[in-house]
């Protein structure tokens, strides 16, 4: 076997790495017998030289065998996930879960943090005080079994070795890569035990694949990972060019999934939600067609139910809701006032950049986040606002930060694109296999 080194020079100069190679580095990444820098070195070198689908389907393997397995058959019900390649404002999978919970489905979801300039679920059940996203692993099981979901995130003990690169990928500029992505995605969800899955592949300008052909080669690679492990797939393509919904930070995000819940959700977070968990439904083999699947999914949306599986699930892992709403109301808070007229559509991934500035996320590996730092929108990008009036709130822990997250969003609204006159639909395509 070659060194590292010398694996490293092959790739830097466009060579394919064997299966054993990648295997190989990849357990030297979970070991430390490869470097952070050698990692990141990889990561750079996969991104510029690109990896072809054997070193993707390697890279997938590896890493889901870097650490334990949850297991098949653990709930009584059909286990279906959802991920998500990475939106701002992606608060999706919050409001998600416990509606396909109490559809009768299992969902034992392993999440990513922060990943460039898009948000993580796992940082945002960390901005609830309390909240954990590390449980060994038969307090996982237990949970499974007992209650049909938890929500977690990568571990030393789940995909050590996606825990590894990902933390190296959100502050190396070595996110955009389909082979990356798609192994990072997939280790993770070869781990759980799944019966299908679901993709929220997000494709825009605030996506990291910005077209829809670089959204469908990547869908492309991991359906071809899928159906090598047999695992039923789903990819709903939607659009990540504005904010999805009112608000991008890790708390504020938490609070409107719950307010979601409560039936006072955007429609746009509406709309992506119901889709998501008619094709879970279908995907568990629940109903016999979509139309039940979506007379399922309203019926329990219209409920409400899916306020109190929210709030039993952050209980359950420790999450104390009220002692964060409490803190939240002690963060600094400045308005966004707008001019009248049309409010302008505000490039997400600027806005979302501005919020991980403020402390939302991570420039450098170790940082800490600041839970509160985030932006409330009060009006959707082309309302009209008839006087000149406050669109949003922005809010930090630290009043340095929320000055310049005010100072930062008010630029950014006046830079003001065309007017569209209706929000077009955000689902773009559907694709079904298994
Ligand atoms: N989500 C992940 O888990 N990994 C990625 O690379 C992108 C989104």
């Amino acid at each position: 076997m070659k060194t590292i080194k010398e694996l490293l020079r092959a790739k830097r100069d466009g060579h394919n790495w064997t299966a054993a190679e990648v295997e190989f580095f990849v357990n030297s990444v979970v070991t430390g017998a490869a470097s952070n820098a050698q990692a990141a070195a990889f990561l750079m070198a996969a991104c510029t030289r690109g990896l072809n689908t054997m070193e993707i389907a390697a890279l997938t393997s590896s890493m889901a065998a870097s650490g334990a397995q949850l297991g098949r058959g653990l709930s009584s019900r059909k286990a279906i996930d959802k991920h998500s390649t990475g939106g701002v404002g992606d608060k999706i999978s919050l409001v998600l879960t416990p509606i396909a919970v109490e559809c009768g489905l299992a969902v034992p979801m392993i999440s990513g943090r922060g990943l460039g300039h898009t948000g993580g679920t796992t940082d945002k059940l960390e901005s609830v005080q309390g909240f954990q996203t590390i449980l060994p692993m038969d307090q996982m099981q237990q949970l499974l079994v007992e209650h049909h979901t938890f929500m977690v995130g990568q571990s030393d003990l789940i995909a050590p070795a996606d825990k590894i690169l990902y933390r190296l990928r959100d502050v190396t500029g070595t996110v955009e890569n389909v082979g990356l992505i798609a192994s990072s995605i997939l280790s993770k969800k070869l781990t759980e035990g799944l019966d299908g899955l679901v993709m929220d592949m997000k494709v825009g300008s605030a996506a990291f694949m910005q077209s829809f052909d670089d959204s469908r080669q990547l869908a492309e690679e991991m359906l071809r990972i899928c159906k090598a492990c047999s695992l039923p797939i789903t990819f709903v393509f939607t659009r990540m060019d504005t904010v999805i919904g009112n608000s991008v930070g890790n708390w504020v995000e938490m609070v409107e999934a719950e307010q979601t819940l409560a039936g006072n959700g955007w429609e746009d977070v509406n709309e992506i939600t119901k889709q998501l968990a008619i094709e879970m439904v279908l995907l568990g083999g629940e109903v016999a067609n979509e139309d039940l699947a979506e007379k399922k999914v309203s019926d329990v949306i219209s409920s409400g139910r899916g306020v109190t599986t929210f709030h039993d699930i952050l209980k359950r892992q420790g999450g104390d809701w009220d002692a964060s709403a409490k803190k939240f109301e002690r963060v600094f808070s400045k308005d966004i006032v707008g001019l009248a007229g049309a409010v302008p559509h505000v490039d997400a991934r600027e806005l979302s950049l501005a919020v991980l500035r403020a402390g939302g996320g991570r420039q450098i590996e170790t940082d800490v986040i600041d839970p509160f730092a985030g932006i409330v929108f009060h009006k959707k990008p082309f309302d009209v606002l008839e006087h000149d009036g406050v669109v949003a709130t922005v809010y930090a822990s630290l009043p340095e930060k929320c000055l310049a997250l005010q100072r930062e969003v008010e630029q950014l609204l006046q830079t003001t694109m065309a007017p569209v006159v209706e929000e077009p639909s955000r689902i773009i395509d559907i694709w079904r296999w298994g």
